[in-house]
């Protein structure tokens, strides 16, 4: 097994280490648990690639603990913009990623050949003093093979990889609080586009930016070639072993006999399920992101046929909630 190290001064050093080491290290980030390596040492970043058996066309989003850390990855131009200050003061540290022209001492590995490079400065303290200690930029996705559910807790990370796959050690700083990814915009265009949902909504963006355009997957593979420009908006991700089935308001539940798994928002079913989860009891979409990865985790190590998602209000955090179902539910095999 890999191993698993409580955060402390002690493991953090070591943790650092292992990264100026070219190795890799999987940390706790207020979002989920990210696979870090350091940024500008290719050798590395080709070792988070291997380890997720991710696809080299989806590009990494380079982690910072301070803004002066940024100048050196994005284009003289790009950090002085209005918007990025409006947004970096408002939203930093913090789930928002920011994607801006890059500079050349980003390894075209970071971003898969794109002129771009998504950056942001997570929130979680673990993360920022692992940062620190290391010295330099991290590039991390998130700490689980591509494609499958993400992880929200250090097992999470160590159950879903074996020692051959090049992981040096989990730093454990518990449950991650927002519980989904971070939001993705991109201001390297004329107006700011939205390529994925997450842990701020898109309402408080446009709330101190103006209006953002919704980046579609379709409409991003048009303009850049074949490839997504945030390839984590393909449709099929997130997805658990067991098949998931999004439910509609007006649905009841077919297929008596298969053992029946059952994820609620506020609470369970009529019909007797073989496993039960319940984002959030009191209907907090904040709870309820905090609460999905665990929850979709639980039910796919419960031995079922099927699990049956309730949707969530698509407001607020619900929005990317919903993101996450829907792509598990495609990733899983059902529509
Ligand atoms: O909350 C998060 O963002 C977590 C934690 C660990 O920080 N990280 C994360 O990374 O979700 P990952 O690799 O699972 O998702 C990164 C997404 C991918 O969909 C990728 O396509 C997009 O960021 N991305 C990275 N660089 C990009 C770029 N230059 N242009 C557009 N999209 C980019
Ligand atoms: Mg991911």
């Amino acid at each position: 097994m890999i191993p698993l190290l409580p955060a402390t001064p002690q493991s953090l050093l070591q943790a650092a280490s292992e990264l100026q080491a070219g190795r890799l290290v999987a940390f706790p980030t207020e979002t989920v648990y990210g696979l870090g390596a350091k940024a500008t040492d290719a050798l590395a970043l080709a070792k988070v690639f291997e380890a997720k058996r991710r696809p080299f066309f989806d590009p990494l989003i380079i982690h910072i603990a301070d803004r002066e850390s940024m100048a050196p990855l994005v284009a003289p131009s790009a950090a002085a913009g209005a918007r990025v200050k409006l947004l970096m003061d408002r939203f930093w540290p913090g789930p928002l990623t920011l994607v801006l022209p890059k500079s050349d001492a980003v390894p075209d590995l970071a971003t898969s050949g794109l002129p771009t490079v998504a950056l942001r400065m997570p929130s979680h303290p673990v993360a920022l003093a692992l940062i620190r200690a290391a010295g330099f930029p991290i590039a991390a996705p998130s700490a689980n093979p591509f494609g499958r559910l993400s992880p929200t807790c250090a097992e999470h990370v160590r159950s879903a990889f074996a020692e051959g796959d090049g992981i040096s050690l989990i730093l454990d700083g518990g449950p991650c609080e927002v519980g989904v990814e971070s939001t993705i915009l991109s201001l390297a265009g004329v107006t700011p586009m939205l390529l994925r949902e997450g842990g701020i909504p898109r309402s408080e963006i446009e709330a101190l930016i103006g209006p953002v355009e919704i980046g579609a997957a379709s409409a991003a593979a048009s303009a850049s070639g074949p490839r997504p420009l945030a390839p984590g908006q393909l449709e099929g991700h997130y997805a658990p072993r067991t098949r998931l089935k999004l439910l509609t308001h007006t649905e009841t539940l077919p297929l008596a006999g298969s053992r029946l798994g059952y994820l609620g928002f506020r609470g369970g079913p009529r019909e007797p399920h073989a496993a039960v989860e319940i984002l959030s009891p009191d209907g907090d979409l904040r709870a309820a992101a905090a609460n999905l990865f665990a929850c979709l985790h639980r039910l796919d190590r419960a031995g079922l046929d099927l699990i049956y998602a309730e949707p969530v209000p698509e407001t607020g955090l619900g929005v990317a909630i919903m993101d996450r179902l829907r792509k598990a539910a495609t990733g899983s095999g059902i529509e």
